[in-house]
């Protein structure tokens, strides 16, 4: 694997490359990996032509100045995964090297609804960074496709919509499905910070899911509801929202409807430690 922390070295390597192995296929990530960027590898692996993985832990997209500061990082570690997992290329760069002129410079992206409902709503200016760096990173890169993790669904319908402000609507943007541990949690960089008892209780989540899937057919959405904020008080969670939604739009529901695509959507958190997870019903 070849690690480039320079854009211009990058850019004209995969310049030169490009005609001889054709296609170029990114992962971007912010390090601390897991087996969840694995599969995003393993899946890009998939496509003729080179893999191209990022780590750049952005600092624009943290709303909460904690949780950037507490970012997992493990770079060798992660450097080791990637060559294992059959990673070709390595973009590390640096935020003065992603950000030259400045964080104030970047050009801004309107992603509307989607940044008013959920992540949008709870994480104010999150949004916003994460279409920065996604637009700079494509920049740099030029990918034919990118993968990202459907653990970040609505990340995943934000980056949609940038590939049609920044006109690349056609980029094959590929949404894996999400990695999860024997009990259920979702994989994620954050998982590393919970202690042994939250981290026995975390797999809570991914049950509360599973719980709005099975009465789906009972048709009461608001009662499923309250009992997942319920066990999810009792347990120790400080619980941001349960959410029913339509899959495509995310509209948000007051009860299942079967006529449409649904996905329930959890973000809850334990200590100062927020976790996110969602699950297509249909
Ligand atoms: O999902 C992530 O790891 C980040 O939000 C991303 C897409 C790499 C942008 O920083």
């Amino acid at each position: 694997m070849i690690i480039f922390k320079k854009v211009a070295d990058i850019q004209h390597y995969l310049l030169s490359i490009r005609d001889k192995q054709g296609a170029v296929n990114f992962v971007p990530t912010m390090g601390a990996l897991h087996d969840g960027h694995l599969s995003l590898v393993s899946e890009a692996n998939k496509f003729d032509g080179i893999t191209v993985a990022s780590i750049f832990v952005n600092p624009t997209q943290f709303n909460n100045k904690q949780d950037f500061e507490k970012y997992p990082i493990s770079v060798e570690q992660d450097i080791q995964m990637l060559i294992d997992g059959g990673c070709d290329v390595l973009f590390l760069p640096s935020v003065e090297e992603m950000y030259p002129n400045g964080t104030k410079e970047m050009p801004t992206y309107d992603f509307g609804y989607l940044n008013t409902v959920l992540e949008g709503a709870k994480r104010p200016g999150h949004f916003e960074g994460v279409g920065q760096v996604v637009a700079r990173l494509l920049d740099i890169v030029q990918p034919n496709t990118i993968c990202m993790g459907q653990k970040d669904y609505q990340q995943c319908m934000v980056v949609k919509s940038l590939l049609t402000q920044i006109g690349k609507a056609d980029m094959n943007l590929v949404v894996c499905s999400t990695q999860r541990e024997p009990d259920g949690l979702a994989m994620s960089s954050r998982n590393r910070r919970l202690s042994e008892g939250q981290r026995a209780k975390a797999g809570l989540l991914y049950q509360c899911l599973v719980s709005i899937q099975t009465k789906l057919e009972e048709g009461d959405y608001p009662k499923v509801q309250k009992e997942c904020m319920d066990i999810l008080a009792e347990k120790g969670f400080d619980a941001e929202y349960v959410s029913l939604a339509d899959a495509d739009d995310l509209t948000l529901l007051d009860n299942y409807d079967s006529s449409r695509k649904m996905v329930a959507l959890i973000a809850a958190s334990i200590g100062d430690i927020r976790l996110i997870d969602n699950m297509l019903l249909n």
